[in-house]
């Protein structure tokens, strides 16, 4: 059994994962704390971290009906993310494994959202595309195996979910903003704004910075009484044009390899826009459940399966990371 952690964000998440990929527990302890900021304040978030981390691993070996005594690996989230936030679950992990002499399998949080689709029931065998849109990243990639991924194209500036939630402080909704966002445009009408889609971006590049400049403008154009009025249509408008930039990319690389397979992972994944469109792409779509993508441990426990376990006691000098460094298939 896998013991996981991921502390990368404002999320406090431990999970117990089988070797074969089977989820025994997957507990998530949102803060709830960072709303009236407007978004994550890192000091705050570590040390919530600090507060919930052990109660969180209780619980998920609890739900697991399992003991410390069944762990034979403990996966964490090494990078990337906060930095304070990151610490809280690498020395936590280190603490247990060190404690039992266990190895420590340091897992990447972006590959862990792309092994998100590697877990039982219906795993995905690569190769494949992958769609990887959360708050703090948008990628295109080609997964090779399962250690890894080539990046086919990004964002040039905001990721797809930052997107969301700055939108949806536009429109005067909480933090996190995508699923505030995707709640109030079910009763808008998604064709009322034409917003872009950065359809001129070439390839397989993202870009939505002026997709938020356009809600600016016409929040401002609007004033404010209309645009409560208008802030179904407005929101519908605006996850549309988001949801269709990120679909554009997905066609244009699934025409480039006829006949390849696409999944997706991210927090933007659990939004139901973007789920019924990649399931409308056609068949050998694999969409992780919901709770899945958005940030887990239980996806951090599928990649430390293809992460070469680092052995007692040399993992104790290990660092988190907070940009992006993603390690390639061997
Ligand atoms: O992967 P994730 O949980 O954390 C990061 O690694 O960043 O992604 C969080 C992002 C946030 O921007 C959040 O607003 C967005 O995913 N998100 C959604 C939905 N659920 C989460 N965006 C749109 N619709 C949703 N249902
Ligand atoms: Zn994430």
């Amino acid at each position: 059994m896998i013991l996981a952690l991921e502390t990368s964000c404002d999320d406090t998440c431990a999970a117990v994962v089988t070797g074969a990929g089977d989820v025994r527990a997957n507990v998530v302890s949102s803060q709830g704390v960072h709303d009236r900021f407007g978004g994550v304040v890192p000091e705050i978030a570590s040390r919530h971290h600090l507060e919930l981390v052990n109660a969180v691993v209780d619980d998920a070996l609890g739900q697991a009906g399992a003991t410390l005594d069944d762990v034979e690996l403990v996966a964490v989230t090494q990078g990337p993310g906060l930095v304070g936030a990151l610490l809280v679950g690498v020395a936590t992990a280190k603490g247990i494994a060190a404690g039992r002499r266990l190895p420590l399998a340091p897992v990447d949080h972006l590959q862990g959202h792309v092994a998100a689709n590697f877990l039982a029931p219906d795993p995905i065998e690569p190769p494949f595309l992958c769609l990887i849109a959360s708050g703090g990243h948008t990628l295109l990639v080609h997964v090779a195996d399962h250690r890894g991924y080539e990046v086919l194209g990004r964002t040039l500036d905001d990721a797809a979910g930052e997107a969301f939630d700055k939108g949806a402080r536009l429109l005067g909704l909480g933090y996190p903003g995508g699923p505030a966002l995707s709640k109030l445009a079910t009763q808008g009408d998604p064709a009322a704004f034409a917003f872009p889609t950065a359809a001129r971006v070439p390839g397989l590049d993202f870009s939505f910075a002026g997709l938020k400049t356009a809600l600016l403008y016409t929040v401002r154009d609007l004033g404010e009484a209309e645009t409560a009025r208008r802030a179904p249509d407005l929101a519908a408008s605006y996850e549309h044009a988001i949801v269709e930039a990120l679909i554009a990319r997905v066609e244009r690389a699934l025409a480039a390899a006829p006949g390849a397979r696409l999944a997706i992972g991210g927090g933007v994944a659990a939004n139901r826009l973007l789920r019924s469109r990649a399931e409308a792409l056609g068949a050998g779509v694999k969409i992780p459940p919901p709770e899945w993508c958005t940030d887990n441990a239980a996806m951090i426990g599928s990649a430390a399966r293809w992460v070469d376990p680092v052995p007692y006691p040399d993992y104790l000098a290990l660092d988190a990371y907070a940009t992006s460094r993603r390690r390639r298939a061997a």
